[in-house]
Formats: C-alpha cells, sequence, structure tokens
C-alpha cells in the first residue's frame, strides 16, 4: 500500500502552526485544496499575527491546544488524514529554557504521535533539523543523511536541541514500527521569509542586518564573515511540506535545504544591499546574546535525497527569498489565493 496522502479534499493539522513555517504550509496546503487545515497551537512563541492573512480562508481552522495535554491533541486530530509536526523550542529557547524545551520537544512529539496512532491519522511529517548533524570541527563538507551527531565542540543547547530532533525522529521510527504509522522527516536548514521571527540564531544574520541597516545602524558579522550557513525559503519549504504527504515515501529522513549555503559577510552585504544599501559591517567577536553555531569549515547541506525520495528540489535562490521577506516586512506582500 502507498503512503502517499492527497491533499485535495483532505483534513491536515499542523501541531505549532501559528509559525513560520506553519503559516506558510497551511497556505500551501489550502491552495491545493484541503479540505481543511487545522492550526493547533499554544502561542508559546506563535502570534495572531503569524497567521492573519489566513483568518479569512473558511476552510482554515485555529485551535488553542498545548501539545503536553494529550486530550488537547487526541480531540484536535479527529479524522484527520494528516499531521505535520512543527511545535517545538530552538537552540535559543532552548538555552534559556531547557526544562519547556525538553518537555515539548520531547514528550510533545511523542504525545503527537500518540494523538495520530489513536485517531488513524495516514501521515506524519516531522520538523527535524540540520543540527542533528551537530557543530563544531567535525561538521564540514557535504552534509548527507548518513552523517552521524557531532556533539563535542558544539554549544550546550545544540547538543540539547539537536538531540531532541534525533529523539523526535527516533519516535516517528518507533511509532512505524510498532504501529504502521506513515512519516517522512525533512531536516530543515535555517528557514527564512514571510513572517520570520527573531528566535533562529543564524536568521538573525538576516532580520538583524535588515532592522539595523533600516535604522541607519552598522550590521554585525561575528568573527571574519567566513563562515557558512545555509538557508531555506520558506515558501520552498511549505512545498517540501507538502510533497512530503503526497509522496509515497514512508520511514525516511531527507535533508531540506535551499539551492546554496552563503558566508556570513556574502549575507550581510546581499541583505544591506536588497535593502537598498547602507553602512558597512561592524566585525564583532562574540554577541553574548546569541548562541554561536560554528563548524569545521564551509559546508554543504546536500538536498539530493529529499529529490530521489519525494520529489523535491528547492526553486528560490537567496536573493529572491530576500526580496520577498522585506516586501512583506514593507507590507507589500502579495495577497494569498483563496
Ligand atoms: N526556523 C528555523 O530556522 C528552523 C530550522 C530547522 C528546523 N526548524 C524546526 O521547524 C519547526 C518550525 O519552525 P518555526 O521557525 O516555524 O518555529 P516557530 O517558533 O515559529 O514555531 C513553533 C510553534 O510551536 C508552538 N508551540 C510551542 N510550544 C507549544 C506547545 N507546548 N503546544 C503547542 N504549540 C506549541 C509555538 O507557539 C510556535 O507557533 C520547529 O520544529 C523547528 O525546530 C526550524
Amino acid at each position: 500500500m502507498t503512503a502517499a496522502v492527497p491533499i485535495q479534499g483532505n483534513r491536515f493539522v499542523i501541531i505549532g502552526g501559528a509559525s513560520l513555517v506553519g503559516s506558510a504550509t497551511a497556505a500551501e496546503l489550502l491552495d491545493a485544496g484541503a479540505g481543511e487545515v487545522v492550526l493547533f497551537d499554544n502561542f508559546a512563541f506563535g502570534s495572531e499575527e503569524a497567521i492573519a492573512h489566513l483568518r479569512d480562508n473558511p476552510r482554515l481552522r485555529l485551535v488553542r491546544g498545548d501539545v503536553m495535554r494529550l486530550p488537547d491533541l487526541l480531540q484536535a486530530l479527529e479524522g484527520a488524514q494528516g499531521a505535520l509536526l512543527l511545535a517545538a523550542h530552538m537552540t535559543l529557547s532552548m538555552d534559556r529554557d531547557p526544562w519547556g524545551g525538553l518537555d515539548v520537544n520531547v514528550r510533545g512529539v511523542q504525545n503527537a504521535l500518540e494523538a495520530c496512532r489513536v485517531n488513524k491519522v495516514r501521515k506524519a511529517v516531522f520538523a527535524s533539523s540540520n543540527a542533528v548533524y551537530g557543530y563544531g570541527p567535525g561538521v564540514k563538507g557535504d552534509l548527507v543523511e548518513g552523517m552521524p551527531f557531532h556533539s563535542a565542540g558544539s554549544p550546550p543547547a545544540a547538543v540539547i536541541y539537536g538531540a531532541t530532533k534525533i529523539i523526535g525522529e527516533a519516535l516517528c521510527a518507533d511509532y512505524r514500527k510498532k504501529h504502521g504509522l506513515d512519516y517522512v522527516v525533512l531536516r530543515y536548514c535555517t528557514v527564512y521569509g514571510e513572517r520570520q521571527h527573531y528566535r533562529a540564531t543564524n536568521a538573525l544574520y538576516i532580520i538583524e542586518t535588515l532592522d539595523k541597516v533600516r535604522r541607519g545602524e552598522r550590521p554585525q558579522v561575528l568573527g571574519d564573515g567566513s563562515e557558512t550557513k545555509h538557508f531555506v525559503y520558506v515558501g520552498d519549504l511549505a512545498r517540501a511540506n507538502r510533497m512530503a504527504f503526497e509522496a509515497a515515501a514512508t520511514g525516511v529522513a531527507v535533508n531540506a535545504s535551499g539551492p546554496a549555503p552563503v558566508t556570513t559577510l556574502e549575507l550581510v552585504r546581499l541583505v544591506t544591499k536588497m535593502a537598498g544599501g547602507g553602512p558597512e559591517p561592524e566585525f564583532i567577536p562574540e554577541d553574548p546574546g546569541r548562541v554561536r553555531l560554528t563548524t569545521g569549515g564551509a559546508f554543504d547541506i546536500r538536498h539530493d535525497a529529499a529529490e530521489r525520495l519525494i520529489g523535491w528540489t528547492p526553486r528560490v535562490g537567496m536573493e529572491e527569498g530576500i526580496r520577498r521577506l522585506i516586501a512583506w516586512r514593507d507590507g507589500n506582500e502579495p495577497k494569498p489565493a483563496r
């Protein structure tokens, strides 16, 4: 039997849906003809603002609930064919609150999978991260799916976050093995685009730079600017989430990364240029408010497996993606289709 779940006419629940990735994926699923898209969220980080552009759609429903309360999930997932598991603390909030982070990223995922099992949801898509490869000296070159986790040299919060995503992936595999729940894991790299937040440490190179340049301040680069980062545009990722449901694939974990990596200095210069120009960047050794995610050298998060297994490749390069982010920030975003 195929694990493909068509979008048309079906009901999908996005757990942690009032988010950067959730709002873009809801729009993608609604455009593809989903019967209903439920955004399940406790608004710990998400906001009404992040989903305001979707609120008039009659096929969109917002459910306030908490992944730490299984009954909330059991109710929300009734009659759903697909569930997208997004609710999580990322590295910065893991640094601030490891107690809350471990609860949501581990027990919250287990609760979500259990609610999928009870409700006979046909497929789960789990948002993992390239943090499963770790950071520090062992991480460089092509990052492919079989690569092990490097914890040596990673900041503690990044190890804790990466480890919770490894556990989330293993919980998916466990539910498939024991209960036949189909799933696809997507290992997102740093996401950017419309409704950008300040919660992802590497995305600060984009949003903080834009805000500083707009205020006439010098943007900041940590170190000498030669560090590699790899981003993915949120609209490309929304398409990856949709295609993960539609694909026959199950029991797989694949990277979801943008067309090419970039250095932090190139990125800060690009954002400055796209914002209409601004002062030269300031090089600072460290920012105590930011967890710095360094690696052993340049790297490229390969997305060949995603193409092979779910038919997805990214389409939007950094320049175009940043242009769209700025259009949204300036209130010039095109209206969503109904
Ligand atoms: N943004 C990135 O750069 C990035 C990179 C790699 C992986 N990811 C993963 O992608 C997913 C989505 O990322 P995002 O940037 O859209 O995140 P986000 O912070 O915008 O969204 C997470 C959502 O989960 C909700 N949430 C948190 N705790 C909850 C709880 N107890 N019950 C219900 N909802 C809860 C938050 O309110 C928020 O709306 C996360 O799992 C994240 O780990 C993100």
